[in-house]
């Protein structure tokens, strides 16, 4: 299995010949190093409806003929463009042929701002991927909140792709807290240093995790790749 970033909250799994990516932000998105037209995807998943994360789902979507899976609203927004829509809602797990996707809550908005006035796209949320004996989870744009110590105690989780940039999201200090309540084996650090709201050192992060010692950080730079 191949995890790689593409820079604030875009990663891109490798399973099995499939390809899943989620929040497809490229256009615009300054870290980003990958030509997203370049890309086989078979899967988008979708946290929420912000610009930053909702990106270039459309265009990808139409260009691979990508299911997308999305909180309900979202999805039926994407179903105006005329593509393949799976909605899903906290709680609901689905089987995907080559693994399983849990949709979870997550602490945040959702919206899409057209001629100036947002759109409400529903709830944000969170995914846990369980591919093969694998579990991965992307936790959106979110605060932190309580019940991640109920996934920590509830689901093995390998890898825990975590937002640290503070302003829209928990800041580092939080995201340690996150780590202990989830208690994944390795947790990669996102959603940080892209504008100047979201500045962080992210060395401190893995400094933190560091002293944790059942947890390994991993700073994946955009366009950086990690087999697992
Ligand atoms: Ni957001
Ligand atoms: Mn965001």
């Amino acid at each position: 299995m191949k995890l790689t970033f593409h820079g604030h909250a875009c990663f891109e799994i490798e399973h099995y010949g499939k390809h899943i990516l989620i929040d497809p932000w490229f256009k615009g998105n300054p870290q980003a190093k990958t030509d997203y037209r370049n890309l086989q995807v078979d899967l988008i998943l979708l946290t929420h409806g912000h610009d930053d994360h909702f990106g270039d789902t459309i265009e990808i979507a139409q260009k691979c003929k990508a299911l997308i899976v999305a909180p309900t609203e979202l999805a039926y927004y994407c179903s105006r463009f005329n593509l393949a829509t799976h909605a899903m809602y906290f709680g609901g797990t689905f089987h995907f042929g080559f693994g399983s996707v849990k949709m979870v809550q997550a602490l945040h908005g959702s919206s899409i701002m057209k001629n100036g006035t947002s759109e409400y796209m529903g709830n944000p949320c969170g995914y846990l991927l369980m591919l093969n004996d694998r579990i991965i989870y992307h936790a959106g744009d979110t605060a932190l909140f309580g019940d991640m110590k109920l996934l920590g105690e509830t689901y093995k989780i390998d890898v825990a792709l975590l937002p640290i940039g503070d302003n829209y999201t928990m800041g580092i200090e939080e995201a340690v807290k996150a780590v202990e309540m989830l208690k994944p084996k390795v947790v990669i650090p996102m959603h940080y240093n892209t504008f100047p709201t979201i500045t962080q050192n992210v060395d401190d992060f893995v400094n933190y995790i560091e002293k944790l010692h059942y947890c390994q950080g991993i700073r994946l730079n955009p366009g950086d790749n990690w087999e697992l």
